[in-house]
């Protein structure tokens, strides 16, 4: 669908369900011009705390999406490993000054807090075996880190709703567990952390402490998927630039 003349607006879109193609993007757009209108384009389509389902309508527009900002990403798809450069002690270190954080300067966020890393954060990812091991694992030659933040969920909540990271974050999120309480009712759905994939679909990941997530968050469709009581975990999230 092409509408030639008229300014492309995404309530548009989110009111026929219908996706909007590159051709109806405002031409031109890069960096946080281009972020704003495709998370807002995402958002209209859907709420934080929803999911659509699977083989809806919904779900082909969302991934239609997906696949016109996902030209060009550093990485084509999210890789979930175990972060092999920090063994128990590290993740320990990190947890307890994550805690901290979050209690001392944490803010509210999108249904999440934030709170910046320190010391332990800082010194363990300024070793360049990092940085090395996280362009291994995404086949692209990484430099940074650029921006780190510790991020914490505690609780019944909608979640984060999809969107697409700000182009400063850099374009290779690493995206580490460190800690996670599953909600106490065992027939709840875990929370996961979802990516609209282009040419995949949608994909949820259930991460534990060691675990990580490698992708491009900023031509990637994300969020997290809602929370239910005792649901919580904290994660710590770096952006690093593709070198
Ligand atoms: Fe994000």
């Amino acid at each position: 669908m092409r509408l030639l003349g008229v300014r492309p607006n995404p309530a548009f879109y989110a009111a026929h369900h219908v996706m909007p193609g590159p051709g109806e993007a405002p031409a031109g757009l890069t960096g946080d011009a281009f972020h704003r209108f495709w998370s807002g384009a995402l958002q209209d389509l859907l709420a934080p705390g929803e999911l659509p389902p699977a083989g809806s309508l919904l779900e082909r527009s969302l991934l239609g999406i997906a696949d016109v900002v996902g030209r060009g990403a550093a990485i084509r798809r999210p890789i979930q490993t175990v972060a092999s450069w920090a063994g128990q002690s590290i993740l320990a270190q990190l947890e307890g000054e994550a805690a901290a954080a979050l209690i001392a300067t944490g803010r509210a966020n999108h249904g999440k807090r934030n709170s910046p890393v320190g010391e332990a954060a800082v010194d363990t990812l300024a070793a360049p075996a990092v940085a090395t091991w996280v362009g291994r694992q995404a086949g692209v030659v990484v430099d940074g880190p650029r921006c780190a933040t510790y991020i914490g969920y505690a609780g019944e909540g909608p979640g984060l709703g999809v969107h697409l990271d700000k182009p400063g974050f850099g374009a290779v999120n690493l995206l580490v567990c460190l800690r996670r309480e599953r909600a106490a009712n065992p027939r709840h759905r875990p929370s996961t952390t979802f990516f609209f994939t282009p040419g995949v679909g949608l994909e949820c990941f259930d991460l534990w402490p060691g675990d990580c997530l490698i992708f491009d968050g900023t031509r990637t469709p994300h969020g997290r998927s809602p929370l239910r009581s005792g649901d919580e975990m904290t994660l710590l999230s770096v952006g690093f630039a593709q070198g």
